[in-house]
This record gives C-alpha cells, sequence and structure tokens, in this order.
C-alpha cells in the first residue's frame, strides 16, 4: 500500500516535472524560431535582389544591386533622394598617383604595387549596378545582437590631447595614429599599406584607417572613417578587407559598417565595400598600398570616397551629420586593435604589419602622402601633425617627410611581448 502509494506519487511528480521540461523546451523554441525570423527579417532588408551574382574565391558572395534598389535608399529621408552620379568638385592639388610611383619605381627600394578586389577573379558587375558583399545568415549570428550586426561594440575614437585613462582602457581598444586638430577641415587623404595582421581572439579586430571626426567626443560625436580591417566577428575570416564606417552619435543608434544600414550611397560598380583586398605586403618582401580620399564636396555639402586614383565610390548625404554638416575639427589616421586580455595578459593581436616603426619600409606598415582638404577645397600638407598612442610598448608610431611621401608615418607592433605583457 504504501509503496503503491509512492509510486503514484513518484508518477505525478515525474508527470508535472515531464510536462514542465515540455514548457520550457517549448519556450525556449519559440524563442529560437523567433530570433530566426528576426534573422531572416533582417538578411531580407540587407541582401536586395541582384541582377547578377559573382562567387569570390574567398567564400563571399557578391550580389550585382540596381544602383537604385541599394540599402540607402530604405531610409526615409533618401525615399526621393536624387542620386548624385559625380562629385560636383574634386579637391585640387591630388598627388598624382603615376608620378609618385614612376619616381619611386627608380629606387628599387621604396616600390609599392597596385591592388585589386578578390571577387575580380570571377566577373565584374554590370553597368547600373553596385557590388553588395551578401550578408549570410552566420554574419548576423556571430553578433551580439541582431540590432548591433555591423555596428561597432563600443566607443573607439583615440583622444589624443585630454587622455582620459577610463574611456581608453576600460573600452580596451589600443590605437597607434597622427592627428590634427585646431582647424577646420574638408577632407582627409592617405596612402595606407596592407597586410594581414594576426588576431588572437575572435572577437578582437585590427585596421589601418582615417577618421574624419566633427564635434567633441560627447555622446553626439560626428565620424567618417575608411581604411581596411581584419575582423573574424564581423566577416568570419582573418582575411583583409575594405571597410567604411559612419555615425552621428559616438556609436550609440545611428551609423555601421560599409552599406549594412541605411546611409552611405554607393554608385562605384567595381569596389565592392568590405570584400577582401589581395594581394597583402608580406615581411622583407613585396609591399602593397591602397589610397583613399574622403572629402566635403563644396556645392553639395556631402562627403565623397574615393578608393585609389580611378574610383569614386560614392558618398555620405549632409543630413547624416550634425557638426561634419559644416566641417570636421580633427583629421586622425592610424592603427587600432581591440585587446580584450582574454587571460589577463596583453593580447598578441597585431597592429599594422606586427613589427615596430623602427624596422621602416618593407617590415614596418606604413601611411604616407597624409593630406588634408582645406575651406578652399585644396589637398595640403597637414600642419602641426601629432602623435597619440597608449601603451608605445605594444604598438608605437613614428611620423617623418620627404619629397616623394610627403608626410607619413610608420605605426604598429606586435602587441604583447617582453615589454608588454
Ligand atoms: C592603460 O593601462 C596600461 C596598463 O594597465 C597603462 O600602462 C597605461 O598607462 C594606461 N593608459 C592610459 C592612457 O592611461
Ligand atoms: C583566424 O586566425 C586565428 C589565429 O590567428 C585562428 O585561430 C582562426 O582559426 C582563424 N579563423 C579563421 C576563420 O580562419
Amino acid at each position: 500500500m504504501v509503496a503503491l502509494r509512492v509510486t503514484v506519487v513518484l508518477f505525478l511528480v515525474c508527470l508535472c516535472l515531464g510536462g514542465l521540461g515540455l514548457l520550457v523546451s517549448a519556450g525556449r523554441l519559440s524563442g529560437v524560431e523567433r530570433q530566426k525570423l528576426e534573422v531572416h527579417k533582417h538578411l531580407n532588408r540587407l541582401n536586395k535582389p541582384p541582377i547578377k551574382t559573382i562567387q569570390s574565391p574567398d567564400g563571399d558572395i557578391i550580389d550585382c544591386i540596381h544602383i537604385s534598389h541599394q540599402p540607402a535608399f530604405d531610409h526615409p529621408f533618401l525615399k526621393d533622394h536624387k542620386i548624385q552620379m559625380r562629385p560636383s568638385y574634386h579637391p585640387e592639388g591630388l598627388f598624382d598617383e603615376n608620378k609618385v610611383s614612376s619616381s619611386s619605381s627608380g629606387s628599387k627600394k621604396e616600390r609599392t604595387n597596385p591592388i585589386t578586389q578578390l571577387w575580380h577573379m570571377n566577373g565584374r558587375c554590370p553597368e547600373d549596378t553596385i557590388p553588395v558583399r551578401r550578408t549570410k545568415e552566420e554574419d548576423i549570428l556571430r553578433a551580439s545582437s541582431v540590432k548591433r550586426y555591423g555596428k561597432k561594440k563600443h566607443r573607439s575614437i583615440p583622444k589624443p590631447r585630454s587622455p582620459d585613462p577610463d574611456f581608453i582602457n576600460q573600452s580596451g581598444h589600443q590605437h597607434a595614429i597622427a592627428y590634427v586638430e585646431g582647424d577646420k577641415y574638408y577632407g582627409a587623404k592617405a596612402t595606407i599599406n596592407v597586410w594581414e595582421p594576426k588576431i588572437q581572439q575572435p572577437n578582437e579586430f585590427s585596421l589601418s584607417q582615417l577618421w574624419i571626426l566633427g564635434g567633441s567626443f560627447g555622446e553626439d560625436l560626428n565620424s567618417i572613417e575608411a581604411g581596411w580591417q581584419v575582423s573574424p566577428d564581423l566577416y568570419g575570416d582573418n582575411n583583409t578587407r575594405l571597410f567604411t564606417y559612419w555615425t552621428s552619435d559616438a556609436y550609440q543608434a545611428t551609423g555601421c559598417y560599409n552599406l549594412l544600414c541605411s546611409g552611405f550611397i554607393q554608385i562605384n560598380s567595381e569596389i565592392a565595400m568590405g570584400a577582401s583586398i589581395s594581394p597583402v605586403s608580406a615581411y622583407r618582401n613585396s609591399q602593397y598600398d591602397i589610397s583613399i580620399l574622403v572629402w566635403k564636396d563644396p556645392k553639395e555639402g556631402n562627403w565623397w570616397m574615393q578608393f585609389g586614383s580611378d574610383y569614386v565610390l560614392g558618398y555620405w548625404p549632409s543630413f547624416l551629420f550634425s557638426y561634419l554638416a559644416d566641417s570636421a575639427s580633427m583629421i586622425e589616421w592610424g592603427g587600432e586593435v581591440v585587446n580584450s586580455e582574454p587571460d589577463g595578459q596583453h593580447t598578441t593581436t597585431q597592429m599594422g604589419s606586427g613589427h615596430f616603426p623602427e624596422e621602416g619600409f618593407g617590415k614596418s606598415s606604413y601611411f604616407r602622402n597624409i593630406q588634408v582638404v582645406d575651406s578652399s577645397n585644396n589637398l595640403k600638407s597637414p600642419k602641426g601633425l601629432g602623435t597619440f598612442t597608449e601603451q608605445s610598448n605594444c604598438y608605437d608610431v613614428q611620423t617623418g617627410s620627404n619629397g616623394d611621401w610627403g608626410h607619413y608615418f610608420y605605426f604598429g607592433g606586435p602587441g604583447r611581448n617582453p615589454n608588454c605583457q
């Protein structure tokens, strides 16, 4: 009798637990399904119907999207926007890239080479389309949430003049940069050495870029950024990729990488944002670099971007910004890595080539021919160039100038080493 009662009670307990289990798993299932739905909705927003599709050797899919169907036009303010197919003005005083390479080809030591994007090996996009790197489900699933996909996780602007240790050290971002401030700037240019730095942790990245900054370092900071990056989190591999970023509120609600939100309007059919660039430089071997120019069209007010001497990629409409709708207050050039300190030690993630500036050409990474655009739309040498790094024993920067390279600097380092633990 007692045994029977125990059995019945046990049976009931089991039923209850079983039911609970079912309830829990039903709840979990619908959560997963809700997330799946959200991810697919976001994929549909980002991936517009292609006119042609190109499979890149690195696993990327490049979709050729009709220029008027690009993500920018999802923005309510851009519904009736008339695409500018070219800037009204280019800045005056552009360094003639061909002249630079022919004059430096005489000196074998500092010869640099042209560069393309990997997907070009398998085809090109037709006229009136733009190449867009297709976002895959796993790309979004690597982000902390659908909403954060394509956005920076932290504020990450190096703040040279008044270093705020909490700000710099808490976010774990480390920089080695050159910068100018104290004037009104209408653009910036640089030729950036391309490498493939090693990344220790998948949640870390390493990049080389220029920053066009407007406003103070508050909640409403405006920033336009362009360069190359290695970011396993964003792209799912360790390839070196061309990228842009923009924000008008210090990385909070507005802005994103590449074309991952409405903002940047692309007009170019040959260069894909976020696609791999190839080849990359090798230590004591061939050196490759890319030129990036960002400037404000004095007539329309839009911020344009040019890649190399031939590719005008497109523009950020002026209305996206507050301070940058007028001008920039600071320009920065250089490298940034995330130090996530996984084991309490400094990361071994490399910046630039992973070698310090002292090593020079062919070993350390460089920015050359750095210039700013002034209020008369002229490209000028930067005046009063400063440098900044949080821990020069981990990553450092050294400036110089000469006839061929104008103002330049070497930067970067290996991260963890006997002097950086
Ligand atoms: C950041 O932290 C490192 C090590 O903890 C320290 O050496 C460095 O001075 C700090 N940087 C700034 C700008 O406070
Ligand atoms: C990226 O490089 C790290 C080592 O630096 C390696 O552990 C990781 O597997 C690589 N990731 C991919 C996707 O190749």
